[in-house]
């Protein structure tokens, strides 16, 4: 079947990854980027897809409702997958307002125009939300994984607008029937992440011997999944998944921070031809994050047994080949340092 899906926020870290993978492997599929190209938007992360016939990109704002109307309309759109979103805690706390226009309004604004585009015709139409493990809570060292069923605790500004845009995605399918789904998943990492996240600041620092802020005592514990596995998952839940549902996503590979950090630091050193742990040095334990959550994980045997996924890479295999990405693209990364990636729109459009 012929399909037009709006991907939101697709020029992000996960997007891009979605949006390479849905534009090669669905010929016949119209794929339309919509992203604001916030400092986290990068249109670099998408420079192989550039071009590609069955790949538009329309820069604007999910909370802009005209422009999301006039995307529905000019593409008819009958397909979203919404991305779109402030993901850093850390920015969170210092600018929740932020997170509630973009996460909230923005996800209810997406709703509502695809309500009014698909005016009650729901078949073949299905608006999926890309949401996160974090809307659930923290979990204590003993307890058992985060399930389906496990109850809504948000504790940071941005758990607390993501469970928020959750509840209102659910709301459009109870109230008036859409056929909504929500992936709730667990920390992603790998190529094109934002160096704002853990892992790709601390390859980058270690790279340059800066030094490395591991909040508190780095006791705090993480559920990894290597962001190409993710996008495989919302490629088959977009496609197979049942209407009204949720699923959970997840590496069931937990780490505490610390010993992720000492991994990265024998990892990058000897990928640099130096004696591996000589940047143990750089581990620098700093003042804790407020509210800092103790320990993600998910339990992903929903998605395993109703749609056959499971991660593909075990963690240390997917931070070598993510370390490797990193070292070999110092472009990429040089580029957002030093804030030249913010006019790569401009070179590629004209300045619009
Ligand atoms: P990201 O910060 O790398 O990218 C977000 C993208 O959204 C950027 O391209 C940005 O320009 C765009 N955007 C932001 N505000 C916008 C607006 N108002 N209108 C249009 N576009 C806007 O984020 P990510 O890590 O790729 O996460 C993508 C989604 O997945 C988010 O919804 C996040 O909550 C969710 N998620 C992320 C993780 C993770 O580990 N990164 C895990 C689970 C779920
Ligand atoms: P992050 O990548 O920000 O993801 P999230 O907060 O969504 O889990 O952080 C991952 C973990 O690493 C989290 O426990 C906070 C910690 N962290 C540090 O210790 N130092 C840092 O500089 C950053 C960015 C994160």
């Amino acid at each position: 079947m012929k399909r037009s899906i709006l991907v939101t926020g697709g020029a992000g870290f996960i997007g891009s990854h979605l949006v390479r993978r849905l534009v090669a492997r669905y010929p016949d599929y119209r794929i339309v980027n919509f992203d604001k190209l916030t400092y986290a938007g990068n249109p670099a992360n998408l420079r192989d897809t550039e071009g590609a016939p069955n790949y538009a990109f329309e820069r604007g704002d999910v909370c802009d409702v005209e422009a999301v109307r006039a995307v529905f309309r000019r593409y008819d759109i009958d397909g979203v997958i919404h991305l779109a979103a402030e993901s850093h805690v850390d920015r969170s706390i210092r600018d929740p307002f932020t997170f509630a226009r973009t996460n909230v309004l923005g996800t209810l604004t997406l709703l509502q125009a695809a309500k009014e585009h698909w005016n009650g015709a729901w078949e073949g139409k299905r608006f999926h939300h890309v949401s996160t493990d974090e809307v659930y809570g923290a979990l204590g060292a003993g307890d058992a994984p985060f399930s389906e069923t496990t109850p809504y605790d948000p504790h940071s500004p941005y758990s607390a607008s993501k469970a928020s845009s959750d509840h209102f995605v659910q709301a459009f399918h109870d109230t008036y029937g859409m056929p909504t789904i929500i992936t709730n998943c667990s920390n992603n990492y790998g190529p094109y992440q934002f160096p704002e996240k853990l892992i790709p600041l601390f390859i980058n620092n270690i790279r340059i011997s800066r030094r490395l802020p591991v909040y508190g005592r780095g006791e705090n514990v993480r559920d990894w999944l290597y962001v190409e596995d993710h996008a495989r998952a919302l490629d088959l839940v977009f496609h197979e998944g049942r209407a009204g549902e949720t699923y959970n996503i997840g590496g069931d590979d937990e780490r505490r921070n610390i010993d992720l950090v000492r991994l990265l630091v024998r990892t990058v050193d000897r990928q640099l031809g130096r004696s591996e742990g000589a940047s143990e040095h750089l581990i620098d334990f700093v003042a804790d994050r407020a509210g800092h959550d103790l320990r993600y994980a998910i339990d992903a045997t929903k998605i395993r047994e109703e749609l056959g996924w499971r991660p593909s890479l075990r963690f240390e295999e997917g931070i070598e080949r993510t370390v490797r990405w990193y070292l070999a693209n110092q472009a990429w990364m040089d580029a957002i340092v030093d804030g030249t990636y913010e006019r790569y729109y401009d070179s590629m459009y004209g300045g619009k």
